[in-house]
């Protein structure tokens, strides 16, 4: 088995922050179902987020909203059940962190109970401060989640750039204050503009984890579907493709159907 670290130790939280404090960039890339954990934690990823994108990428809804809480502890249970050493983090999908403290904790309590994972992931900031101070003193660690927060695409009306005025800029850097100060372990950052993005990361303590937010922070996050050139519909500016599984995919299957009309599968060796 090859993995690119040569530390097979298991990724926690805090390893996390060590990372940041010694200048190791984290890697972080979604993950929903067993077999594609399995690959993915044997090359030597850092974290997988089972990430609500699953709404997207899995169920083929248009935004994140519709996915079920039921839903994501599935995707979140075949994941762990996969993972030796990267950190394991899920998403809360929407409507499950939104103004209630005590109904968020007890969704939070069953993602970590029903699905073996070591952190929630949140999107939001002020609005929802009491939330996540009361998951984060249940002793359930948590990243936050900034920038671009699909659950809010009916508010924004637009997946383009976030802050990038003055307001919405400093918002954001004192949201980014607020969830250290209330103890995340680390924050995503989503296509925002690089320079506020390495502003964050240089004046907070705990790892920033950019996905369209340029090179100064601390990780890069990617959702799997899209770096392996699964899908084709989607090109940020932010993508790089590691993969055009598309066209190998689509190659691999024509290649079957074609062997199975022309009656060359199966042959002589592959049957009883
Ligand atoms: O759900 C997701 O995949 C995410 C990443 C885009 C960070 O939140």
């Amino acid at each position: 088995m090859s993995t690119y670290t040569e530390d097979s130790r298991k990724v926690t939280t805090r390893r996390l922050t060590e990372m940041k404090a010694r200048g190791e960039k984290i890697s972080m890339l979604t993950a929903y179902d067993y077999t594609m954990a399995t690959l993915i934690d044997q090359a030597g990823m850092d974290v997988i987020l089972v990430g609500d994108s699953a709404s997207n990428v899995m169920a083929g809804n248009i935004t994140t909203l519709p996915i079920t809480l039921d839903q994501m502890i599935y995707h979140g249970r075949s994941v762990a059940r996969a993972v030796k050493r990267a950190l394991v983090i899920v998403d809360m999908p929407f409507g499950t962190c939104s103004g209630n403290p005590i109904k968020s904790l007890e969704a939070a309590i069953r993602i970590m109970q029903e699905t073996g994972a070591e952190a929630l992931k949140i999107e939001g900031g002020k609005e929802i401060k009491d939330d996540i101070k009361k998951i984060i003193d249940a002793g359930i660690p948590v990243m936050g989640h900034l920038g671009l927060m699909p659950q809010s695409i009916n508010k924004f009306g637009t997946y383009t750039v976030r802050a990038k005025e003055d307001a919405e800029k400093e918002k954001l850097l004192e949201d980014a204050h607020l969830l250290q100060e209330l103890g995340c372990f680390g924050i995503v950052l989503e296509k925002i503009p690089a320079k506020l993005a390495q502003q964050v990361a240089e004046e907070l303590t705990i790892p920033i984890i950019g996905i369209g937010a340029g090179s100064g922070v601390d990780g890069q996050v990617l959702v799997m579907h899209d770096m392996l050139g699964i899908n084709k519909n989607f090109s940020p500016r932010f993508l790089r493709r590691y993969a055009d599984l598309n066209s190998i995919i689509t190659n691999a299957v024509q290649n079957y159907i074609s062997d199975v009309k022309s009656r060359d599968f199966p042959n002589a060796s592959e049957q009883y």
